[in-house]
């Protein structure tokens, strides 16, 4: 079976072409167009030129993603598409897009939440182990940071999540703080490498408390303090990111590892842009006593591949002129 999975709901413009063999899916083109750099000129996510590029974007990478699979249109069996959450402007190119394909190549439609999608990058098989259930999962984005139990395909509990702002969105502010571009994780990662994580002490908010929620907020508030407070002459910015990752990485995984000992599970998956973040992969692989499995950086952060996953897993038709884009569907 060959799916096409299209996403767009942030500033990438995504298609991938997945065909699922035995109990992993293989992908045969995941093209990502991004106006990042172009987003850039305005010091974050402009929603309405982020839209404005995708329209441009979205037949170029759909004919990318048919070539590079080396297949006509007639050899795929459904289509996938984000249906939400994101950005309106965004959802909208690539939901409409979607529906016209199913209509006029007459293929079935399946609506994708694209939270549940980042997850199932980690259905995609690279060789690494597929996930079973029961799992908690982790889903630390741009966007959201929150923990669930999967005990089937479809089939998950919500245990928590984040109050205020999510991780990478600390991240990208704290970045901001410092005079960094969109997207700051990778950036303060990079930096980080350099840095001592014990040299300023930072608060890591709601780490006692009894349940599995976190919050970011003040964190990004007290190391906004913090830059105020100190001579950036002699301070090192290698110090100060390695400070603020490693309050973030252990808000992160306190609350994950607790969330599994106290279900008794022994697979923890994790999801989204900051699951790219090698240290915080590393660190809770060392302090888990079970199994932490993660997708391929690429296949952490915005991507069709993980939708089309997503949609061989979750096949729920939708006859397209039902199909609405959501930009504010959650994970509850
Ligand atoms: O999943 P994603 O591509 O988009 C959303 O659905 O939000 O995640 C983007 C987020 C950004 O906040 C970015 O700074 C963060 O993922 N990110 C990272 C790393 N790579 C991307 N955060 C920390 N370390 C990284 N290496
Ligand atoms: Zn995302």
């Amino acid at each position: 079976m060959i799916i096409l999975g299209i996403e767009t709901s942030c500033d990438e413009t995504s298609a991938a072409i997945l065909q699922k063999e035995g109990d992993g899916v293989t992908i045969l083109s995941n093209i990502i167009a991004s106006s990042a750099d172009l987003q850039v000129k305005y010091g974050g996510i402009v929603p309405e030129q982020a839209a404005r590029e995708q329209v441009k974007a979205i037949v170029p990478v759909l004919e990318e993603a048919l070539s590079q699979a080396k297949i006509t249109h007639s050899e795929i069996d459904a289509i996938a598409v984000t249906q939400g959450p994101g950005l309106i402007g965004s959802l909208l190119v690539g939901v409409e897009t979607a529906k016209v394909l199913a209509i006029i190549w007459n293929k079935p439609l399946i609506p994708v939440n694209h939270l549940i999608g980042h997850f199932y990058a980690n259905w995609i098989d690279n060789g690494n182990q597929i996930p079973a259930f029961p799992c908690i999962g982790l889903l630390v984005s741009g966007g959201h940071s929150d923990i669930v139990i999967f005990k089937d395909h479809g089939v998950y509990d919500y245990l928590g999540g984040t109050r205020d702002d999510a991780a990478g969105e600390c991240f990208d502010k704290c970045a901001r703080l410092l005079g960094y571009e969109y997207p700051g994780g990778p950036k303060i990662s990079k930096l980080a490498e350099e840095g001592d994580p014990t040299k300023f002490n930072l608060p890591r908010p709601l780490y006692t408390s009894d349940d599995y929620d976190f919050s970011f907020s003040g964190l990004k508030t007290a190391f906004s303090n913090l830059l105020a407070s100190i001579d950036m002459e002699s301070s090192k910015v290698n110090d100060l990111c390695a400070s603020v990752e490693q309050a973030i990485i252990d808000s992160l995984i306190h609350k994950v590892i607790r969330a599994a000992k106290q279900h008794s599970i022994n697979q923890i998956i994790v999801a989204g842009g900051v699951a790219a973040n090698k240290k915080l992969i590393t660190q809770l692989t060392q302090q888990f006593s079970g199994k932490v499995l993660s997708p391929p950086p690429i296949l952490c952060t915005d991507n069709a591949a993980m939708i089309a996953s997503a949609a061989f897993y979750s096949y729920i038709r939708i006859k397209p002129p039902d199909l609405q884009a959501n930009p504010n569907l959650s994970l509850q």
